[in-house]
């Protein structure tokens, strides 16, 4: 016999069928319950709140546990590329050899982006933050594809519209990394890679090509895959939400991207470089700082600890801190941040405000230190971990549009002024 869920209401039983997952995740699907009861759920922050059902990425915040499409976090930031991990995101399996190499070429063929919209990086202040250039410039790619706004669109033609989106938003990228140095833009070129193609455009010259040290692309690599999907958090959601609305691609994507921003989410990299900075500054006393982080009379929170679903480690900031210290190893460099940032983890892995709070390193932890070590500037790291998180939007974007999921819309319980008389203006 099926499962259920029984609710009493005023004396009155209701029953609500249980939806078990493939990894026997249980839901109670309460979709009828207004209907039934007129009640409706509260659950701010959406803390027990499933929004949809997806087949794309699993995570088992108890266990440490993230797969995409199957695949173990570990497995592919081992062995896999992050073209090929964008790919299973997006169309379900891995690719073969020839499938890598035709959606490779595909990309290529798309990277350069529409000569006019070099007056955007024109315009903005060279004080304008990236994630804010990102959102508008992925945002007016719409200008220069129409044919994204056809919600009724075939799957070939929603696809050219997502690989254009692949294909542009490194050279999007890179040019903001330009724009903000006043240097000259460098152009894509078609013979390379995705990731190699985004270091030339960032640290190569125009000039003659650069050869990259393979640490360095391996590193990014790692990186970019590891922040490929994350199931329903904050931006992706919002993705997810903009699209219901019917909203094209690139829009949905750029509401994603101003959601990453935050301090809370994404932002949370620069943050976290911003903070150990600010300790060294001060002395480096971790102990001080770990006492302000746990005291309830003090705004300051360990930037890079906790996350909403993981309660008992982040698979991604277990790899992030192995990488960490091989690529600062391979490539010479002593970073007093990571001994503050290591100091930091040990302190608060002991202490019983963190342990019972369930409140470890999460994946920003670390990666800043990389993105520093391989020459970008911390005000790049978020735009870093929205070129990351793409394949993940899209796929997310996609399966919303292929499951016709209606369009997202809260209910919420009012709790201001009951009806009141209009005072004129003159009386009050
Ligand atoms: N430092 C100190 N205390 C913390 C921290 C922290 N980083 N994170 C949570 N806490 C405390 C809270 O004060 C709260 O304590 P209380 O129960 O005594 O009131 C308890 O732990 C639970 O925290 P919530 O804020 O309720 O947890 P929530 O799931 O809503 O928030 C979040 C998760 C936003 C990630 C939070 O842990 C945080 O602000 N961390 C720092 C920012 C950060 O690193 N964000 C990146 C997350 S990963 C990503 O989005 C890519």
């Amino acid at each position: 016999m099926s499962e259920t869920a029984k609710i009493t209401l005023q004396g009155q039983s209701y029953e609500f069928p249980v939806v078990t997952g493939t990894e026997n995740e249980k839901a109670i699907d309460i979709s009828k319950l207004r209907d039934q009861t007129g009640y409706i759920t509260l659950d701010t922050g959406f803390k027990n709140t499933g929004a949809t059902a997806s087949q794309i990425t699993f995570l088992d915040g108890e266990q440490g546990i993230l797969k995409y499409r199957g695949y173990k976090i570990e497995e592919l930031a081992e062995k896999s590329s992050f073209l090929e991990v964008a790919y299973l995101l997006i169309y379900g399996d891995l690719p073969t050899k020839d499938g890598l190499d035709k959606f490779q070429k595909r990309i290529n063929k798309h990277t350069v982006i529409h000569e006019d919209m070099k007056k955007f990086f024109d315009a903005f202040p060279y004080t304008a933050h990236p994630m804010g250039q990102l959102a508008s410039l992925v945002s007016s790619l719409s200008a220069f594809s129409p044919e994204s706004f056809n919600t009724d669109a075939s799957k070939e033609d929603n696809d050219l519209v997502v690989i254009k989106l692949l294909a542009k938003m490194p050279t999007i990228v890179s040019w903001i990394y330009k724009g903000a140095l006043g240097r000259p833009f460098i152009y894509p070129k078609s013979k390379n890679d995705y990731i190699t193609n985004f270091m030339h455009m960032t640290f190569g010259k125009v000039t003659e090509d650069v050869e990259f040290d393979p640490v360095v692309l391996d590193a990014l690599d790692k990186l970019l895959i590891l922040h490929a999907d994350h199931e329903q958090n904050c931006s992706t959601s919002t993705v997810r939400i903009v699209g219901s609305s019917g909203a094209n691609l690139y829009a949905s994507i750029s509401a994603g991207i101003s959601a990453l921003w935050g301090p809370s989410h994404g932002g949370a990299n620069q943050a976290v470089i911003e903070m150990l900075e600010h300790i060294k500054n001060d002395g480096g006393d971790t102990e001080k700082w770990i006492n302000k982080a746990k005291d309830k009379n003090d705004e300051f929170r360990l930037m890079g600890f906790g996350h909403r679903v993981y309660k008992n480690f982040d698979p991604r900031a277990k790899i992030i801190k192995k990488a960490c210290d091989n690529v600062l190893e391979k490539l010479g460099i002593n970073d007093p941040v990571l001994e503050i940032a290591k100091k930091l983890e040990e302190a608060a892995l002991h202490d019983p405000y963190f342990v019972e709070r369930k409140l470890y390193p999460n994946v920003d932890f670390y990666s800043g230190i990389i993105y520093r070590a391989l020459g970008f500037p911390t005000e790049m790291f978020t735009v870093l971990f929205a070129l990351g998180r793409l394949p993940g939007w899209i796929a997310q974007w996609l399966e919303l549009r292929y499951n016709q999921e209606p369009i997202g819309r809260p209910r919420q319980v009012y709790t201001g002024k009951t009806e009141r008389n209009y005072v004129d203006l003159d009386k009050r």
